[in-house]
């Protein structure tokens, strides 16, 4: 198969100065703020320990595979996620759009937000303002939460500062380029964000009681195993946390040397950000048995739910603290501004990277509106409903979008590309051979799997609507918000690309 030649033509490529930077960029999008609030809770909920068993079945059979076929692919194709698709298939090129259209402004609209919550938090630390109740604190007087989706109420002024600063970042990071503004910013955040979990974690494993929830974070309840929604959350957690079906993971590769290690990249990357989790795993529990152990009562009894578990749980927590207690917070809710940041940045790069490969715009032109408008979307998510949505479209992007991603990347690589001929230029590439199973299982597994997990999905989403929800609330921003970044990819990919205008017109010409 002759790949089409579908730019190149007035930007070579950028490439990273050197593998740990890119290892550390890659890492840095995967550790994000799921590893911290999303991966504990979800533990909690789910058995403690017996949790891990569905995580990391999820992430040797579809997470790691899925990984290197996405390194793959971006790779050899040395393009973003539309334009590695279009070379393989040019009827192909919408999934790539899909892909990076849901990443940057489904994802990446919301995700902004709860940075902007963590970096008015790490204020709010210096005097512990969210008082005796943080629970009445975020919910009434923070967020000014309103009684359902569609009231919408004004916006919050000091969310709205905090979540121009983030995109303000955001922006200046990914404007400097791959090297002197994605692979630098990682170079210091990765480092950084490691030491100040190890902190926290050996902060709190000194605490009185730390032991009682260390003993439900280690301590499987194995009969849990058995409810098929706990595999749901396994799998979709691996999805969000190796920001797999986001088109970042692609468009990273395309900035590789031609001689690279894709399996051992992979392996260290994928592993590093699970274990990056159990780790900071280990500090959220400690804290959280400090506060059982304070309070006298079980560690369940003082967990919130999801996002409770950041804005309510560890704020009470950290008032509780015998010592320090500003410091551990500002440590904390410091360390998810950093883990979110180093995300964001890669959110908005696969887009960008997308829209400069196609159109040949300049990188500050394309940076500078991406950012804009995603700034201007993000605001729909400062107002007293934004909650509500925040919790929407979190949950059909990352349960449905994703993984419908997902299987059509292995339908495109694993049977048009061809598995075998992927595996061979990963192996020509490389050192660490992609043994033949590979091809199997991203022909059959990972596909297989994550069609299960759809219609499973869809079977729970059919009996209970999610969290109680009116249908027209989960469409209006739920399954709607998919299916317009699909329409809107869909029109893109039919847009011709720059190079093949140049072509015609120099046919015309001569
Ligand atoms: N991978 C990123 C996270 O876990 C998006 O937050």
């Amino acid at each position: 198969m002759s790949i089409p030649k579908l730019s190149e033509a007035h930007h070579p490529r950028p490439q990273w100065r050197s593998r740990m930077g890119f290892i550390l960029a890659a890492l840095g999008s995967a550790v994000g703020l799921g590893n911290i609030w999303r991966f504990s809770y979800l533990c909690h909920k789910n058995g403690g320990a017996a949790f891990l068993v569905p995580y990391f079945i999820a992430l040797l059979i579809v997470g790691i595979p899925l990984l290197i076929l996405e390194l793959g692919i971006g790779h050899k194709m040395r393009g973003s996620a539309p334009m590695s698709f279009a070379k393989v298939d040019r009827k192909w090129e919408w999934c790539g759009w899909w892909a990076v259209n849901s990443a940057m402004y489904g994802i990446m609209i919301y995700y902004s937000v709860i940075i902007a919550w963590c970096l008015c938090y790490v204020f709010y630390s210096f005097n512990l303002s969210w008082g005796d109740d943080p629970n009445h604190f975020f919910f009434n007087e923070f967020l000014n939460k309103s009684t359902g989706p569609f009231v919408f109420g004004d916006m919050r002024t000091p969310i709205v500062l905090s979540l121009f600063a983030v995109w303000f970042f955001t922006w200046f990071i990914v404007y400097s380029g791959v090297q002197k503004g994605v692979e630098r910013a990682n170079k210091v955040f990765m480092p950084m964000l490691l030491g100040l979990i190890t902190i926290l974690v050996f902060w709190s494993l000194t605490l009185e009681g730390a032991q009682k929830g260390l003993s439900v974070y280690l301590k499987p309840d194995f009969l849990k195993l058995m409810d098929y929604k706990i595999w749901i959350d396994a799998f979709s957690q691996i999805f969000f946390t190796l920001s797999l079906a986001f088109g970042i993971m692609i468009t990273y590769a395309s900035y590789l040397p031609r001689k690279v290690d894709i399996v051992k990249d992979a392996l260290i990357i994928g592993f590093g950000n699970c274990f990056f989790s159990l780790f900071a795993g280990l500090a959220v529990f400690g804290t959280l048995g400090y506060m059982a152990h304070t309070q006298g009562v079980a560690v369940s009894e003082v967990v919130e739910e999801s996002l409770g578990l950041a804005f309510v749980t560890y704020p009470k927590a950290i008032s509780l603290m015998p010592a320090f207690a500003k410091v551990f917070g500002v440590i904390f809710f410091s360390s998810l501004v950093i883990a979110g940041l180093s995300s964001a940045i890669s959110l908005v790069e696969a887009f960008s990277c997308a829209v400069i490969d196609k159109f040949h715009y300049g990188r500050g032109t394309v940076v500078t509106v991406v950012c804009s408008s995603g700034f201007i979307l993000s605001l729909f998510f400062t107002a007293r409903s934004g909650l509500f949505w925040v919790d929407i479209v979190d949950h059909f992007i990352t349960n449905y979008g994703l993984v419908i991603v997902g299987v059509l990347e292995c339908v495109i690589v694993g049977w048009i590309f061809k598995a075998s001929k992927m595996r061979d230029h990963i192996n020509h590439a490389g050192r660490l051979p992609l043994p033949k199973i590979w091809d199997i299982s991203v022909k059959f597994l990972v596909p297989l799997i994550l069609i299960f997990l759809l219609v499973a999905g869809l079977k729970v989403e059919f009996s209970e609507p999610y969290e109680g929800y009116r249908p027209i609330e989960l469409f209006t921003l739920g399954q709607n918000w998919l299916l317009l970044a699909l329409f809107v990819s869909i029109i893109v990919a039919f847009r011709p690309w720059k190079r093949e205008l140049e072509e015609k017109q120099d046919e015309s010409k001569n």
